[in-house]
This record gives structure tokens, C-alpha cells and sequence, in this order.
């Protein structure tokens, strides 16, 4: 039952699950943005039955993620940042690029690029039913984490 399987979501040694929502309320929005254990400012995504979640504020400037475009780049899902167009895989928080071949050979040719993880990404787990959050506690930094601050965390009053 969803009882049991919960009381494993508190055993003291496995991390902290953070509940975000029923799974068909969060597929229905597409989007859910939800201050995570009250310090972290997340976005969860759902997009051709995958769910994802990551820092809500766009590791270049703070851009708000939840208002871009999921679309797919190299073969890769990203979320597009409404704000300069940073590209920043689903699965992984990767900034993508395009880069020139040879500048001097005309026209010019472009490849995709990783920039490595830039923003944060966190893991997703459902249990009967609701939607979990577990945050990525790595103690590296990554480039969104800047924008985890309280003058970023604000929220609109409605949509
Ligand atoms: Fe996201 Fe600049 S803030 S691309």
C-alpha cells in the first residue's frame, strides 16, 4: 500500500523526499514551480512521460525556466530560457552551444557543444501516486546555485 511504501520515504538514512504534488495534477500543469524544504526555488517539468526537475532560476542571468520552451537540440531535450535563449538539457542541467567549425571556411558549419552541468538538476520519484523531489545535495558548485538566494525566490501572486 501507498502507507508502507511511504514510511520507507522517512527512514532516517535515506534523503529527504519533498512532496510536490499528485503526479496527475503535475502532468495535467505540465509545470510546477514549489519552494523546496524552504531553501530551494525548483521547477518541475513533465514532457513526453518524463518528469524532471531542476533549479527554477536559469543559470546565466536567473531567467525563469518555467516560462521556456522544451525543445530538442543534438538529440537532447532542453529547456530554452525565455530570456537570452540558453539551452540546458532536461535530464542532466548541461548548457549547450553551438560552436563553428573553421571560421574561414565559409559558409560557415555549426556542431553542439556541451559547456558541462550548469544548472542544478534534482531527482524526481514517485510514490502511489505523488511527486517527490529529492535535492541533488552535491556539495560542488554549480553555476545556478547563485540564483538560490531570497531576492530570486519572490513568486508572482497569481500566474
Ligand atoms: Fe537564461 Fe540569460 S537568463 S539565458
Amino acid at each position: 500500500s501507498s502507507t508502507s511504501s511511504l514510511s520507507l520515504v522517512s527512514s532516517p538514512s535515506s534523503p529527504a523526499l519533498h512532496f510536490i504534488g499528485k503526479k496527475e495534477d503535475i502532468v495535467r500543469a505540465g509545470r510546477v514551480t514549489k519552494l523546496v524544504n524552504g531553501c530551494r526555488d525548483v521547477l518541475v517539468l513533465y514532457h513526453q512521460g518524463q518528469l524532471y526537475a531542476m533549479d527554477r532560476r536559469c543559470y546565466h542571468s536567473g531567467g525563469e525556466l518555467q516560462n521556456g520552451d522544451i525543445e530538442e537540440f543534438n538529440g537532447r531535450l532542453c529547456i530554452v530560457c525565455p530570456w537570452h535563449k540558453y539551452k540546458i538539457t532536461l535530464a542532466e542541467g548541461e548548457g549547450l552551444y553551438q560552436a563553428v567549425e573553421n571560421p574561414t571556411v565559409k559558409p560557415i558549419r555549426t556542431y553542439w557543444c556541451s559547456k558541462g552541468v550548469k544548472q542544478r538538476v534534482h531527482k524526481v520519484t514517485e510514490v502511489g501516486g505523488n511527486i517527490f523531489v529529492t535535492l541533488n545535495d552535491s556539495s560542488k558548485p554549480i553555476e545556478s546555485d547563485v540564483y538560490q538566494v531570497e531576492k530570486y525566490r519572490t513568486m508572482p501572486e497569481s500566474k
